[in-house]
């Protein structure tokens, strides 16, 4: 028996569709139990890291700490050197870096690098743990485009909990070609990054993180936006072309990006480093896990406020949006304040960089990959981890599901036969999309990607090349980034060999 969607949702009864109202499309900003006024927009610190003997070394210290993201309001979090997230990391193409993690957070860790091209036991994934009191250091060159990546817990089944409490940052990839093209570089100035992550607090202050199953389910979703951890934010742009470098950084929800005034943008990078050509758009989506870079232009002198409303098109959620009769749920993301004095805007270069042809031919093997939440009375009865599987296996920590030949390029077929939309990420590899449902990707979608969006009952081919790295012993992962999916199963491994 196959239950559709709607039964499903209707089969949750009162309670369950009033909680995923309020979660998923409540559609406020400020939590109902506290709010703050406009807040400067927190910038992470810079960590250009230390050079010694030709190896640039990072110290970070995952920790415990207190936040205050309202006024007068503690929150106990988890950062890495400092109480909530962590530096943003500045790493350059061509340069070994060595990572020194320390873990005093009180429970078991890791710490992954997103998007980036290294050996699997460098990864810092699932089978990279560190003990709460111990260390662990990781080592590689970075042998990829300037992109922005970044790094978060990975810890296997406790990844959601702990990036929610705020183990997670931004990195930082730079390359002399991407340099040399008079983009906005100025960290904290006229290249931002946004950290975009929405929370659910307890009348003491709390974060509110104890998913049921409905959330495990369906992801779990809060009522107020942290932007770098800033409640209610605005950002002083001190020049006419702003760069900013957004990160999903959500357990599970989506965003659909515009300016209240409708204004135009142009994005000029997706996960894995530049498009070829700047793409002007209206409207952004982001899934969990994914980046973009955009460029706004401010030379208008008039605020510009980021908003989101969740994805509402037919794609994504449209039968709960039906069923509840929600509003578009537009919530404010940044407001963006041009001061009196500024930069003289850039002029976009109209070609970024090359990337290479998109030739499925040279594909020497296809697998299947298909994303399933299993049926809707299972998960009812509360069996949810049974359910999240790809290609019917749960993750299992024993189980190297692909083994996959050094040097080789494949297509992996992503399917998806759930109920709902999944963010699909792949370890070690920036992959390009062949095609959805057999149609060309968009122009945001053309480049290089790790994560990618994968509706209800679309399909989605990918063309990746495994290089450099084999190691028969280490796996990497491939899973669903909506961070409850992860850690209910929907996760496999594959190892690359020579
Ligand atoms: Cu962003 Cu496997 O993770
Ligand atoms: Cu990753
Ligand atoms: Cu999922």
């Amino acid at each position: 028996m196959k239950i559709s969607r709607r039964n499903m949702l209707i089969g949750l009864g009162a309670t369950g569709v009033a909680g995923l109202a309020y979660a998923q499309f409540g559609g406020t900003t400020t939590s109902t139990i506290h709010s703050t006024g406009a807040q400067a927009l927190n910038i992470p610190p810079l960590d250009d890291g230390q050079l010694e003997g030709g190896v640039r070394s990072y110290d970070l210290n995952m920790q415990t700490g207190v936040s205050q993201f309202f006024d007068n309001v503690n929150t106990a979090s988890f950062g890495i050197n400092g109480a909530y997230l962590g530096p943003t990391l500045k790493m350059r193409v061509g340069e070994t870096v060595r990572m020194n993690v320390n873990n005093n957070i009180g429970h078991t860790s890791s710490l992954h690098w997103h998007g980036m091209h290294l050996p699997a036991d460098q990864d810092g994934g699932p089978h990279q743990t560190i003990e709460n009191g111990s260390s662990w250091q990781a080592e590689f060159e970075v042998k990829q485009n300037a992109a922005t990546l970044w790094y978060h817990s990975h810890m296997m089944g406790e990844t959601a909990y702990q990036v929610y409490h705020g183990l997670a940052g931004v990195i930082i990839v730079e390359d002399e070609q991407a340099n040399s093209l008079g983009l906005p570089q100025d960290y904290g100035i006229d290249d931002i990054p946004l950290v975009l992550q929405d929370r659910k607090f307890h009348p003491d202050g709390r974060f509110d993180y104890t998913p049921g199953m409905e959330e495990r389910m369906m992801g779990h979703f809060g009522d107020t936006m942290l932007v770098n951890g800033t409640v209610n934010p605005y950002f002083d742009a001190a020049s006419d072309s702003l760069r900013i470098r957004l990160l999903n950084g959500s357990n599970a929800r989506f965003y659909d990006l515009s300016f209240d005034d409708g204004r135009s943008f142009h994005q000029i990078a997706s996960d894995g480093g530049l498009l070829e050509q700047p793409v002007k758009l209206t409207s952004l989506v982001l899934s969990p896990g994914e980046r973009a870079e955009l460029i706004i232009d401010l030379s208008d002198g008039k605020t510009a406020t980021l908003s989101s409303k969740t994805p509402g098109s037919d794609d994504f959620f449209s039968d709960v949006i039906n069923i509840l009769g929600s509003s578009d749920g537009r919530f404010k993301i940044l407001e963006i304040r041009p001061n009196e004095q500024r930069k003289a805007a850039i002029e976009l270069p109209t070609k970024l960089t090359t990337l290479d042809v998109v030739d499925e031919t040279i594909a020497v093997k296809t697998r299947t990959f298909d994303l399933d939440m299993g049926m809707g009375v299972a998960m009812m009865l509360g069996n949810v981890g049974d359910n999240m599987s790809i290609n019917g296996k749960p993750m299992d920590m024993k189980h190297i599901n692909e083994v996959v030949k050094l040097d080789s390029t494949e297509i992996w077929h992503i399917t998806n036969s759930s109920f709902a939309a999944h963010p699909f990420h792949i370890h070690d590899v920036q992959f390009r999309i062949i095609d959805r449902d057999g149609k060309p990707p968009s122009p945001t979608e053309a480049g290089l990607k790790d994560t990618v969006l994968i509706p209800e009952g679309e399909s989605v081919r990918l063309l990746l090349k495994f290089t450099d790295y084999a190691d028969p012993d280490s796996p990497y992962m491939y899973h669903c980034h909506i961070l409850e999916h992860e850690d209910e199963g929907m996760m496999g491994q594959f190892t690359v060999v020579a």
